[in-house]
């Protein structure tokens, strides 16, 4: 190859190289680090990153420099010569990608393995319910809510379970996913860096509300976290309110509701329900018994009526009947 084809190409490379990098440096892709684990996800993410960069990089000088120097010129419609392949070529683009995919493979092994250990002492355990469209969380004093609470500094130890189809737990800031499958227990491990509010998404399409099953989850200092311990377990027994049961329950996930301020759609707004405990008790622990016009049935979790406590479940009744908060 001529030295003027060779600096051709490797300028294009070059170039291609800087405007990518740039992109990927410059522009703030990921939100900021919330947790140990999210550092070796953020290793992993970065190093196939680059790798894709290089590639890219290599990919735009050879196909630039191709359409630079063998483009077709007026007047000339014969073909190109007869290429038989080169061997050299051939085992270079079959062992370098095959080098580059196991490294990745090897750096995320060791990273989940590590990310898989509890740090920091006496992990604090959670156990998480998924089902179509809310998260419930049980925390160590026995409040079941729809939102988790964890200490920053030490890991959570999260123990996963569906009860209909599969989802999938994420939290941006902590960087790891993890499935949440019917019939098997699954594990993740997370360690907080910094107090604050996070979301909580299902990552895993699994139907209709899919997109609308979110919730939170509140990073607390220490203190503060043994503090909500011990309220915690100070108002089990006392009487429940009916936003906390509906905040908890996750009913804002799928219906409008003024006095909480749920705007959602995927089933009936509860704004200006019949005056009929009754009924409203059935739809709530039945909810196909009765299907309100223009929805289907089979999309609300029909678990609350188990899930929930005669006392939860009249605090509910009330609360959407406007009479208590
Ligand atoms: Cu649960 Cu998507």
């Amino acid at each position: 190859m001529r030295r003027g084809s060779l600096l051709t190409m490797l300028l294009i490379g070059a170039v291609a190289f800087v405007a990518t990098a740039a992109v990927a440096l410059f522009i703030p892709w990921l939100p900021e680090q919330g947790s140990r684990e999210r550092e070796g996800i953020d290793l992993t993410f970065w190093l196939a990153t680059w790798i894709c960069i290089a590639i890219f990089a290599v990919v735009a000088a050879v196909i630039g420099y191709s359409f630079l120097k063998f483009r077709v010129r007026p007047d000339d419609d014969s073909d190109g010569p007869p290429i038989h392949g080169h061997t050299g070529l051939e085992i270079a683009w079959t062992a370098v990608p095959f080098a580059l995919v196991v490294a990745i493979g090897v750096v995320s092994a060791v990273v989940l393995t590590q990310n898989d250990k509890a740090r920091g002492g006496n992990a604090n355990e959670v156990s998480v319910t998924a089902q179509q469209f809310a998260w419930t969380f049980e925390h160590p004093n026995g409040v079941t809510s729809g939102t988790l609470r964890i200490p920053v500094g030490r890991s959570t130890v999260l123990t996963l379970h569906s009860n209909d189809v599969i989802h999938s737990f994420w939290v941006p800031e902590f960087g790891q996913k993890r499935d949440v499958v019917p019939g098997i227990e699954t594990r993740l491990v997370i360690t907080p860096k910094r107090t604050g509010t996070f979301p909580v998404i299902c990552t895993e399409l699994c139907g209709l509300g899919h997109s609308l099953m979110r919730s939170r989850v509140i990073v607390l200092s220490e203190q503060e976290y043994a503090a909500w311990l011990r309220e915690g377990e100070q108002a089990a027994g006392t009487e429940p309110e009916g936003a906390a049961v509906f905040a908890e329950a996750g009913c804002g996930g799928c219906h409008t509701f003024g006095p909480a301020g749920s705007t959602a759609e995927v089933g009936p707004s509860l704004d200006d329900l019949p005056d009929d405990p009754e009924l409203i008790r059935t739809s709530i622990a039945e909810p196909d018994a009765q299907i309100a016009a223009g929805f289907e049935a089979g999309v609300m979790p029909k678990t609350f009526g188990e899930q929930l406590s005669a006392e939860q479940l009249d605090a509910l009744v009330q609360y959407l009947l406007g009479g208590s908060q």
